[in-house]
Protein backbone atom coordinates (compact mmCIF):
# COMPACT_ATOMS: atom_id res chain seq x y z
CA UNK A 1 0.00 0.00 0.00
CA UNK A 2 2.76 2.19 0.41
CA UNK A 3 6.87 1.71 -0.44
CA UNK A 4 9.94 3.76 0.34
CA UNK A 5 12.05 3.01 -2.22
CA UNK A 6 15.15 3.97 -1.26
CA UNK A 7 14.43 7.76 -0.19
CA UNK A 8 16.58 10.28 0.62
CA UNK A 9 15.18 13.52 1.40
CA UNK A 10 16.98 16.99 1.58
CA UNK A 11 15.33 20.10 2.23
CA UNK A 12 16.25 23.36 0.08
CA UNK A 13 18.31 24.43 3.20
CA UNK A 14 20.38 21.36 2.94
CA UNK A 15 19.13 19.83 6.16
CA UNK A 16 19.53 16.10 5.61
CA UNK A 17 15.52 15.11 6.81
CA UNK A 18 15.48 11.28 5.22
CA UNK A 19 18.71 9.41 4.47
CA UNK A 20 17.87 6.07 2.17
CA UNK A 21 14.37 4.81 3.63
CA UNK A 22 13.00 1.68 2.28
CA UNK A 23 9.63 1.06 3.98
CA UNK A 24 7.10 -1.70 2.79
CA UNK A 25 3.53 -0.76 4.72
CA UNK A 26 0.69 -3.51 4.12
CA UNK A 27 -2.80 -2.63 3.33
CA UNK A 28 -4.69 -2.74 6.32
CA UNK A 29 -1.38 -2.13 8.56
CA UNK A 30 -1.24 -0.44 11.85
CA UNK A 31 1.93 1.41 11.99
CA UNK A 32 3.73 3.42 14.40
CA UNK A 33 6.35 6.01 13.72
CA UNK A 34 8.37 6.61 17.05
CA UNK A 35 11.75 9.01 17.72
CA UNK A 36 12.48 12.04 19.34
CA UNK A 37 11.78 15.54 17.78
CA UNK A 38 13.21 15.99 15.02
CA UNK A 39 14.18 12.45 13.46
CA UNK A 40 11.97 12.58 10.66
CA UNK A 41 9.30 11.65 11.49
CA UNK A 42 6.78 14.53 9.73
CA UNK A 43 9.27 14.20 7.16
CA UNK A 44 8.19 10.64 6.13
CA UNK A 45 4.49 11.56 6.58
CA UNK A 46 4.72 14.27 4.26
CA UNK A 47 6.20 12.57 1.17
CA UNK A 48 3.64 10.19 1.57
CA UNK A 49 0.43 12.48 0.77
CA UNK A 50 3.22 14.91 -1.61
CA UNK A 51 3.81 17.76 1.06
CA UNK A 52 7.74 16.89 0.31
CA UNK A 53 9.01 15.19 -2.83
CA UNK A 54 12.01 13.34 -2.13
CA UNK A 55 15.18 14.42 -3.38
CA UNK A 56 16.24 10.75 -4.26
CA UNK A 57 14.22 7.56 -4.42
CA UNK A 58 10.86 7.31 -4.77
CA UNK A 59 7.46 6.80 -3.15
CA UNK A 60 4.29 4.58 -4.79
CA UNK A 61 1.18 5.10 -2.89
CA UNK A 62 -1.53 2.08 -3.89
CA UNK A 63 -0.13 1.80 -7.05
CA UNK A 64 0.90 5.33 -7.56
CA UNK A 65 4.53 5.96 -8.49
CA UNK A 66 4.58 9.69 -6.74
CA UNK A 67 7.88 10.98 -8.85
CA UNK A 68 6.10 10.84 -11.52
CA UNK A 69 2.60 11.51 -10.55
CA UNK A 70 1.37 14.66 -12.81
CA UNK A 71 0.75 17.86 -10.25
CA UNK A 72 -2.71 17.95 -11.40
CA UNK A 73 -3.30 14.05 -9.74
CA UNK A 74 -2.57 15.58 -6.29
CA UNK A 75 -6.04 16.17 -5.24
CA UNK A 76 -6.93 13.02 -6.10
CA UNK A 77 -4.16 11.25 -3.97
CA UNK A 78 -5.21 13.32 -1.16
CA UNK A 79 -8.84 12.11 -1.55
CA UNK A 80 -7.06 8.27 -1.03
CA UNK A 81 -4.66 9.76 2.36
CA UNK A 82 -6.78 11.18 4.78
CA UNK A 83 -3.89 13.50 6.83
CA UNK A 84 -4.64 14.20 10.69
CA UNK A 85 -2.04 16.96 12.81
CA UNK A 86 -1.60 17.64 16.56
CA UNK A 87 -3.22 21.15 15.89
CA UNK A 88 -6.13 19.58 14.40
CA UNK A 89 -6.55 22.41 11.74
CA UNK A 90 -10.18 22.83 11.69
CA UNK A 91 -11.91 25.84 9.76
CA UNK A 92 -12.95 28.50 12.56
CA UNK A 93 -15.99 29.40 11.31
CA UNK A 94 -17.58 26.40 10.31
CA UNK A 95 -19.29 24.05 12.55
CA UNK A 96 -18.53 20.02 13.18
CA UNK A 97 -20.27 19.36 10.35
CA UNK A 98 -20.12 22.41 7.94
CA UNK A 99 -16.49 20.95 8.25
CA UNK A 100 -16.51 17.69 7.51
CA UNK A 101 -19.05 18.70 4.72
CA UNK A 102 -16.29 21.07 3.33
CA UNK A 103 -14.03 17.99 2.86
CA UNK A 104 -16.49 16.35 0.60
CA UNK A 105 -17.72 19.57 -1.26
CA UNK A 106 -14.34 20.46 -2.42
CA UNK A 107 -14.27 17.05 -4.31
CA UNK A 108 -17.24 18.13 -5.87
CA UNK A 109 -19.80 15.67 -3.99
CA UNK A 110 -23.38 16.53 -4.63
CA UNK A 111 -25.59 17.67 -1.77
CA UNK A 112 -27.18 14.06 -1.43
CA UNK A 113 -24.14 12.52 -1.32
CA UNK A 114 -22.97 14.95 1.34
CA UNK A 115 -26.17 14.53 3.11
CA UNK A 116 -25.84 10.86 3.30
CA UNK A 117 -21.66 10.48 3.82
CA UNK A 118 -21.39 13.08 6.58
CA UNK A 119 -23.79 11.51 9.57
CA UNK A 120 -22.13 8.32 8.97
CA UNK A 121 -18.62 9.97 9.45
CA UNK A 122 -19.62 11.90 12.50
CA UNK A 123 -21.41 9.00 14.48
CA UNK A 124 -18.74 6.48 13.62
CA UNK A 125 -16.07 9.03 15.63
CA UNK A 126 -18.79 9.40 18.04
CA UNK A 127 -19.24 13.59 17.76
CA UNK A 128 -22.73 13.26 15.65
CA UNK A 129 -23.89 15.12 18.81
CA UNK A 130 -22.22 18.41 18.93
CA UNK A 131 -22.23 18.61 14.80
CA UNK A 132 -23.63 22.26 15.21
CA UNK A 133 -20.80 23.56 17.79
CA UNK A 134 -17.73 25.65 16.76
CA UNK A 135 -14.04 23.51 17.18
CA UNK A 136 -13.74 26.94 20.05
CA UNK A 137 -16.35 25.62 21.88
CA UNK A 138 -15.45 22.03 21.82
CA UNK A 139 -12.74 19.88 24.39
CA UNK A 140 -9.36 18.54 22.34
CA UNK A 141 -10.36 15.10 22.07
CA UNK A 142 -13.46 16.20 20.22
CA UNK A 143 -12.06 18.31 18.13
CA UNK A 144 -9.55 15.97 16.81
CA UNK A 145 -12.51 12.89 16.67
CA UNK A 146 -13.78 15.87 14.08
CA UNK A 147 -10.43 16.46 12.42
CA UNK A 148 -10.26 12.32 12.15
CA UNK A 149 -14.16 12.65 10.74
CA UNK A 150 -13.59 15.19 8.08
CA UNK A 151 -10.47 13.15 7.05
CA UNK A 152 -12.48 9.69 7.20
CA UNK A 153 -15.53 11.26 4.79
CA UNK A 154 -13.55 10.97 1.70
CA UNK A 155 -13.23 7.34 2.47
CA UNK A 156 -9.26 7.35 2.70
CA UNK A 157 -7.67 4.03 1.75
CA UNK A 158 -4.87 5.30 4.27
CA UNK A 159 -5.26 7.88 7.51
CA UNK A 160 -1.41 9.49 8.29
CA UNK A 161 -1.38 11.15 12.16
CA UNK A 162 1.09 13.45 12.91
CA UNK A 163 1.41 13.54 17.07
CA UNK A 164 -3.02 13.00 16.79
CA UNK A 165 -2.69 13.15 20.13
CA UNK A 166 0.09 16.06 20.95
CA UNK A 167 -2.27 18.05 22.45
CA UNK A 168 -4.90 16.13 24.75
CA UNK A 169 -4.12 14.36 28.19
CA UNK A 170 -3.68 10.58 28.59
CA UNK A 171 -7.28 9.38 29.23
CA UNK A 172 -8.52 11.31 26.00
CA UNK A 173 -5.33 10.34 23.70
CA UNK A 174 -5.99 6.75 24.32
CA UNK A 175 -9.83 7.27 23.75
CA UNK A 176 -8.18 8.52 20.06
CA UNK A 177 -5.73 5.81 19.55
CA UNK A 178 -8.59 3.18 20.38
CA UNK A 179 -10.54 5.08 17.40
CA UNK A 180 -7.85 5.34 15.29
CA UNK A 181 -7.40 1.63 16.03
CA UNK A 182 -11.18 0.97 15.02
CA UNK A 183 -10.75 2.82 11.62
CA UNK A 184 -7.70 0.56 11.03
CA UNK A 185 -9.94 -2.71 11.69
CA UNK A 186 -12.15 -1.35 9.09
CA UNK A 187 -9.12 -1.74 6.57
CA UNK A 188 -7.93 1.40 6.42
CA UNK A 189 -3.93 1.47 6.19
CA UNK A 190 -3.17 3.62 9.23
CA UNK A 191 0.69 5.11 10.37
CA UNK A 192 0.58 7.28 13.23
CA UNK A 193 3.61 9.23 14.53
CA UNK A 194 3.76 9.64 18.21
CA UNK A 195 5.34 10.30 21.45
CA UNK A 196 2.35 8.37 23.17
CA UNK A 197 4.37 5.97 24.74
CA UNK A 198 1.49 4.41 26.98
CA UNK A 199 -0.34 3.71 23.42
CA UNK A 200 2.60 2.25 21.74
CA UNK A 201 3.26 -0.17 24.66
CA UNK A 202 -0.71 -1.02 25.22
CA UNK A 203 -1.90 -1.50 21.25
CA UNK A 204 1.99 -3.23 20.45
CA UNK A 205 1.27 -2.76 16.24
CA UNK A 206 4.36 -2.45 14.31
CA UNK A 207 6.74 0.04 15.52
CA UNK A 208 9.32 2.24 13.12
CA UNK A 209 12.23 4.06 14.85
CA UNK A 210 13.82 6.54 13.35
CA UNK A 211 17.12 8.11 14.16
CA UNK A 212 18.59 10.96 12.42
CA UNK A 213 16.52 10.12 9.14
CA UNK A 214 16.94 6.75 8.96
CA UNK A 215 15.32 3.45 10.07
CA UNK A 216 16.80 2.35 13.07
CA UNK A 217 14.70 -0.02 14.16
CA UNK A 218 11.61 -1.72 12.86
CA UNK A 219 9.58 -4.35 14.92
CA UNK A 220 6.14 -6.09 14.72
CA UNK A 221 4.36 -5.76 17.87
CA UNK A 222 7.14 -3.37 19.26
CA UNK A 223 7.22 -1.14 21.86
CA UNK A 224 7.97 2.32 22.14
CA UNK A 225 11.34 2.27 23.25
CA UNK A 226 12.35 -0.57 20.46
CA UNK A 227 15.64 -0.07 19.81
CA UNK A 228 16.98 1.80 22.52
CA UNK A 229 18.03 -1.05 24.63
N1 LIG B 1 10.34 22.52 5.72
C1 LIG B 1 11.54 22.27 6.23
N2 LIG B 1 12.64 22.94 5.78
C2 LIG B 1 13.85 22.67 6.29
N3 LIG B 1 14.11 21.75 7.22
C3 LIG B 1 13.06 21.05 7.71
C4 LIG B 1 11.74 21.29 7.25
N4 LIG B 1 10.90 20.46 7.91
C5 LIG B 1 11.68 19.74 8.75
N5 LIG B 1 12.98 20.11 8.64
C6 LIG B 1 14.12 19.51 9.34
O1 LIG B 1 14.18 18.13 8.98
C7 LIG B 1 14.51 17.32 10.10
C8 LIG B 1 13.39 16.30 10.33
O2 LIG B 1 12.22 17.03 10.73
P1 LIG B 1 10.80 16.33 10.94
O3 LIG B 1 10.54 15.40 9.83
O4 LIG B 1 9.84 17.43 11.18
O5 LIG B 1 11.06 15.50 12.28
P2 LIG B 1 10.05 15.00 13.42
O6 LIG B 1 8.68 15.01 12.85
O7 LIG B 1 10.54 13.63 13.77
O8 LIG B 1 10.19 15.94 14.57
C9 LIG B 1 14.73 18.27 11.27
O9 LIG B 1 16.11 18.55 11.32
C10 LIG B 1 13.96 19.50 10.85
O10 LIG B 1 14.51 20.66 11.43
MG1 LIG C 1 7.02 16.03 13.46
Amino acid sequence: MIVFEDVSLVYPNGVHALSNISLNVARGEFLFLVGSTGQGKSSVLKCIYREACPTSGDVVVDDWRLSTLPHGKVPFLRRKVGVVFQDFKLLRGKTVWENVAYALQVTGATSRDVARRVPRALELVGIAHKSKMFPHELSGGEQQRTAIARSLVNNPLIMLCDEPTGNLDPETSSEIMALLARINSKGTTVVVATHNQASVDRMRRRVVRLVHGRIAHDEERGRYHVGLG
